[in-house]
């Protein structure tokens, strides 16, 4: 295995001079509240040995990268059932396009744009009893720490924003793919995007993903059959109209969120997550695209 340590070390480096630092999302105005300087990098190696530098330790707000983890309960709860209500296509498309939701009769091209991310909303809004606080359990299980929480006030300020949110939910609605209230399942959907977490706590939680199922405790959350699934859908859908881009320069599955959080792994070896909140023109971290190209390029280490 490469010195995964020094090769962190001269990626933090690197990138702190980079001067395609990207712009930090204000679209959810409490995100616009977080310093562009910031940058953390953790990895998690099959063994459970790990690596970091910079701000590894700070939380932040994982937006997207909550849609992993829902897609996980729900396929851990219903099965292939799901697969019903939404497709698993990559889109091609930014994050919150509507138009193909249209031309498709309201079934979503994958989980992760964020109507089909709200299809998912709306699977554990009907099969959890306490659907925010189950989920956010579930999560810290994962991760096995309890201090993860919600950051009510990024809800709050998704929630008084999120126009187009409300746009994809009652076009859902409209097909007959929403059987709950669009207020409801965007309230589960806007708390699940604003859980907190470090690139250490994110580390822990995906350690999964890279461990065919089996979480830090040796627990089985998902069969090796769901993890492909899952790690597929990571590949193909997880960076919308950059993932071909992802998979050219990285070549990893992996996950973004507008909060400039990046989580990739590598099956087996090891698990990654950078954080840097300055985005790029397709809403995903400029730094931590760098960063994650650096250490693939540096170790040799790729699914390809
Ligand atoms: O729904 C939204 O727009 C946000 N809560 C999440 C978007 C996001 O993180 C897209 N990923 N890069």
């Amino acid at each position: 295995m490469p010195d995964f340590q020094k090769n962190i070390d001269s990626i933090l480096e690197e990138v702190k001079n980079s001067s395609a630092i990207g712009t930090v999302a204000s679209y959810i105005p409490e995100l616009a509240t977080v310093s562009s300087a910031k940058f953390g990098i953790h990895l998690i190696d099959a063994n459970q040995q790990t690596y970091a530098a910079g701000d590894a330790n700070e939380a932040f707000s994982v937006q997207s990268i909550s849609k992993v983890l829902t897609l996980s309960m729900a396929l851990g709860i219903l099965g292939e059932e799901i697969w019903k209500r939404v497709d698993v296509e990559p889109s091609g498309d930014p994050f919150n396009h509507l138009s193909l939701l249209e031309q498709e009769n309201g079934i979503p091209r994958n989980p992760f744009i964020n109507a089909g991310a709200i299809v998912i909303s709306d699977i554990l809004v009907t099969q959890l009893k306490n659907p925010k606080e189950d989920f956010l359990n579930y999560v810290r299980k994962l991760a096995d720490d309890s201090t993860i929480s919600y950051n009510e006030s990024v809800a709050i300020s998704e929630k008084e924003t999120g126009f187009k949110n409300y746009a994809a939910a009652n076009l859902l609605k409209s097909y007959g793919n929403l059987n709950n209230k669009v207020e409801d399942v965007l309230d589960f959907y806007f708390h699940q995007c604003s859980l907190s977490m470090s690139c250490k706590q994110l580390c822990d939680t995906f350690y999964l993903y890279m461990n065919r199922g089996k979480c830090k405790r040796n627990t089985s959350y998902l069969t090796i059959n769901q993890i492909k699934r899952i790690n597929a859908l990571m590949l193909t859908c997880g960076f919308y109209d950059e993932a071909g881009e992802f998979a050219f320069e990285v070549g990893l599955p992996g996950k973004s969120g507008v909060g400039g959080g990046i989580v990739a792994l590598l099956p087996n070896k090891f698990c990654i997550t950078t954080w840097s909140p300055g985005l790029n023109k397709k809403g995903n971290s400029a730094r931590g695209m760098q960063a994650l190209e650096r250490l693939t390029t540096m170790t040799e280490l790729s699914i390809f």
